[in-house]
């Protein structure tokens, strides 16, 4: 929103025949900043971990999973994501849940227990809502595979 909202403004000022605007937003603007860097984002992935845990609405489709990969590759993820220097090295959305027949209330409980998760983290809610955004994008890869 920011962005946008910084591209229409210097669209403007560019109209009228103003400078200034050529420099991209400062580093502190990304969303990597704002999640606190991959420290912060490995206490989100690792707070929300605990909360799946505990969450008996979708606990029980981790039974067989290897958590400790799963929170490598969260946190790879979500540092993409946020725009971070870091690399996924885990598998596509689609095929890593494929046979779990994942519905929309599991999607959603999961998504509840990030934005508890980012809470916990004292995170504004402005900064929430951008990696939700990032992340929403892959839900049609998740549920229903
Ligand atoms: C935005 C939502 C989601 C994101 C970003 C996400 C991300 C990921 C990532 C990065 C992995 C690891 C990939 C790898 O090992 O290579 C993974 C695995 C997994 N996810 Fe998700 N996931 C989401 C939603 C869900 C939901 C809603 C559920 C179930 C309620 C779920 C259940 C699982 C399970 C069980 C695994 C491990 C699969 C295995 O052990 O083979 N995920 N997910």
């Amino acid at each position: 929103m920011y962005r946008e909202l910084r591209a229409t403004a210097c669209a403007a000022l560019v109209l009228i025949g103003m400078a200034g605007c050529a420099s991209q937003p400062p580093e502190s603007d990304s969303l990597y900043q704002a999640l606190g860097e991959q420290a912060g984002i490995n206490r989100v992935v690792e707070a929300l971990l605990y909360r799946i845990a505990d969450d008996v609405r979708i606990a029980h489709h981790f039974a067989d999973t290897d958590i400790a990969r799963l929170q490598e590759k969260l946190q790879e993820q979500f540092c993409v994501e946020a725009g971070g220097p870091c690399e996924y090295t885990g598998d596509s959305m689609a095929d890593v849940h494929a046979g779990f027949d994942l519905t929309e209330a599991d999607f959603n409980a999961l998504v509840e227990d990030l934005i508890a998760a980012m809470e916990a983290e004292r995170l504004p809610v402005t900064v929430q809502n951008r990696l939700l955004q990032r992340l929403a994008p892959m839900r049609a890869d998740i549920i229903y595979r």
